[in-house]
């Protein structure tokens, strides 16, 4: 599995830890930024992401700003990403079980660390139901049109 990871200034310090996080589970990642802690637009971070996750360079892709809002509205808008924003285990299991996310989005004022760190480790070792989900999936791409 090859994760894409970036963050704005309001997410650095967890974006950090996620990192920290891939590297203990051994999980393969690229971390398109910032290197600095400028503040930064979010869409810029976004798109490089949320471009390698639809062109199929990464897996999936994990976005972190503020409020996790910004990061997540602007990933939506690549065709080809179902980005969900999570701040609880529960949404974490469940929008990979029934939407196949591939981007997920968390917002480092609004969750500490350990939590961040239980959603990401689930969020990465759930699978997709299909079933009837997978007519579900098929109806968002066909809104991509
Ligand atoms: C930056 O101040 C903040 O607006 C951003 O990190 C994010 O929360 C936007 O949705």
């Amino acid at each position: 599995m090859r994760i894409a990871i970036s963050s704005d200034h309001g997410g650095n310090n967890l974006r950090r830890e996620i990192m920290q996080l891939l590297d203990e589970l051994h999980i393969s990642y690229e971390d398109f930024g910032p290197q600095s802690a400028d503040s930064v637009d979010y869409p810029d971070y976004a798109k490089p992401v949320s471009d390698g996750v639809a062109n199929g360079k990464f897996d999936k892709g994990i976005l972190i700003c503020g409020t996790g809002i910004g990061m997540s509205i602007a990933a939506n808008k690549v065709n080809g990403i179902r980005c969900a924003l999570v701040h609880d285990v529960f949404s974490a299991k469940a929008t990979r079980c029934h939407n196949d996310s591939n981007v997920l989005a968390m917002g480092e004022r609004v969750i500490g660390p350990g939590l961040a760190r239980e959603i990401v480790q689930t969020w990465l070792e759930t699978e997709f139901e299909g079933g009837r989900h997978t007519r579900r999936i098929e109806k968002i791409t066909e809104l991509e049109q």
